[in-house]
């Protein structure tokens, strides 16, 4: 799956909102690949902590966030889709 296949027609995926909503993202170079890496781990981990949602992405650089903003974003996506 690519990030154009994220999004359900023209409603995005919470974690694609909530990445914006949160500005969890500046210039965009990362971001596809952070947001393909998070919705995989939501899909297996609907709870994950900080610690598991670094590790996560770690493969993912960004140089721009810092990251903080990322990993609140993947929180409140997750949050969100368990309902919670
Ligand atoms: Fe620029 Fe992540 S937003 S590299």
């Amino acid at each position: 799956e690519t990030i154009e296949g994220m999004s359900d027609g023209g409603t995005l995926h919470p974690l694609q909102r909530i990445f914006i909503e949160k500005a969890a993202l500046q210039c965009g170079v990362c971001t596809p690949g952070i947001l393909v890496a998070a919705k995989a781990l939501l899909e297996v981990n609907l709870d994950p902590s900080e610690t598991e949602i670094r590790y996560w992405l770690a493969g993912n650089l960004c140089r721009c966030t810092g990251y903080d903003k990322i990993i609140r974003a993947v929180q409140l996506a997750a949050a969100e889709i368990r309902g919670a």
